[in-house]
């Protein structure tokens, strides 16, 4: 075994194993998006297969799909070509690998705000760098003065807004101060912004880091469209930032991923342009859901305390009782129900357990039934 796989073993948090589901069991365990990929982008991708789109494509991704992310992102045209802006990769996670790999040095601290994607840890690690986790308020949230505290002398800080596994959307204050702390430090701040388009409240403003692209040196976003176009299975996604990191990320990528297939963008350029129809219905689904979720957590009282997820399809519930996490995910799932273990997403997420509601809404309404009845039963 290699100093590099022996270095990721050691310090992921990420379950062995995911996807089996125990028959009986309802999972509110995996974050996949509801309702199948929408039916014009399965077209588009027949129609590039019929018009033999399926040789090697170009390195860094098709220049249409890269204008129609630039494009997306609203990047403008000042400073560098929108194109040099911009790099397609396999999924945000081949992204978020190569942004690490391109950045960062053996001995690099990074700055991870908990709870988090459980990813980037290994990504670390795997870059030979040093994660420093910066702990959340009691109830999940992220806690700006610990974080703005924690950057001198950082590489790299990694937002995840809106946030796997709280669902919290950073206030728009709270992004910019980050940022301009990482600028002023000369850190380098990657927004992983998979769960941009889900947007559960409406009374709560989300502020994107692209807002950044076009004048900062040190602002990198990472896509995907994974989640909103419920196309976890292509395999796509992006990462945009200054022409001078992306050009380092181009070349990690296509050094260990290569390209993505032709046939894949040309039909994710045709997602952007049925968003605004498909985009609705799948909000609406994820609201009431997310209603049934909150509901049934302020239904337990005093034995859960958690902040109501304002973005993506997660909740992140504290169980109060002298149970580990790992144990809890045991309890839960003997009763039926699976869900994800708190210390997934960092040290201080022990004793949390994750929910995802992206699902059906008769199996979320049945994981929360069989969900309140264990929590109850703990007591
Ligand atoms: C926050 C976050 N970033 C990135 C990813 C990976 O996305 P992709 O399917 O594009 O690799 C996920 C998947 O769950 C995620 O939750």
């Amino acid at each position: 075994m290699s100093l590099l796989t022996d270095r990721v073993r050691q310090v992921s948090r990420r379950p062995a194993t995911l996807g089996q589901v125990p028959q009986g069991a309802v999972t509110l365990a995996m974050g996949e998006p509801a309702g199948g990929t929408p039916q014009p982008i399965i077209e588009a991708a027949e129609a590039a297969l019929r018009a033999g789109r399926t040789t090697y494509p170009p390195m860094l991704g098709t220049p249409e799909l890269r204008t129609a992310i630039a494009a997306h992102l609203d990047l403008g045209t000042e400073g560098a070509r929108p194109l040099d802006r911009v790099v397609v990769t396999h999924g945000a996670a081949a992204g978020l690998a190569a942004v690490f790999l391109a950045h960062l040095d053996p001995g690099d601290r990074v700055v991870l705000p908990e709870p988090t994607y459980s990813l980037y840890a290994d990504l670390v690690a795997m870059a030979g760098a040093v994660t420093s986790w910066v702990p959340a308020r009691d109830n999940g949230t992220l806690d700006p003065e610990r974080v703005l505290g924690s950057l001198d002398g950082a590489r790299m800080l990694v937002l995840c807004h809106p946030s796997n596994p709280t669902g919290e959307v950073l206030g728009p204050e709270v992004l910019q101060s980050l940022i301009e702390r990482c600028e002023q430090l000369g850190v380098l701040c990657v927004v992983d912004e998979a769960y941009r388009d889900i947007l559960l409240d409406e009374a709560v403003a989300f502020r994107s880091s692209a807002e950044w692209l076009g004048s900062s040196e040190h602002v990198v976003l990472v896509g995907t469209f994974s989640k909103t176009f419920s196309m976890t299975g292509w395999r796509l996604g992006y990462v945009a930032g200054p022409a001078s990191v992306v050009s380092h990320v181009g070349t990690v990528h296509q050094t260990f991923n290569g390209q993505s297939a032709m046939f894949v963008q040309d039909a994710a350029v045709r997602a952007f342009e049925v968003l605004p129809t498909v985009l609705p219905p799948l909000l609406e689904h994820y609201r009431e859901n997310r209603r049934q979720v909150v509901q049934a957590l302020h239904d337990l009282g005093e034995a859960v305390t958690f902040a109501e997820p304002e973005g993506a399809f997660y909740a992140f519930p504290r169980i109060h009782s002298d149970l580990s996490s790992d144990e809890l995910v045991e309890r839960f799932t003997a009763g039926g129900v699976l869900v994800r273990s708190g210390r997934e997403f960092g040290p201080s997420g022990e004793g949390f357990v994750r929910l995802s509601f992206s699902g059906e809404r008769t199996a979320v309404i049945e994981g929360l039934h069989r969900f309140t009845e264990t929590v109850r039963r703990l007591r």
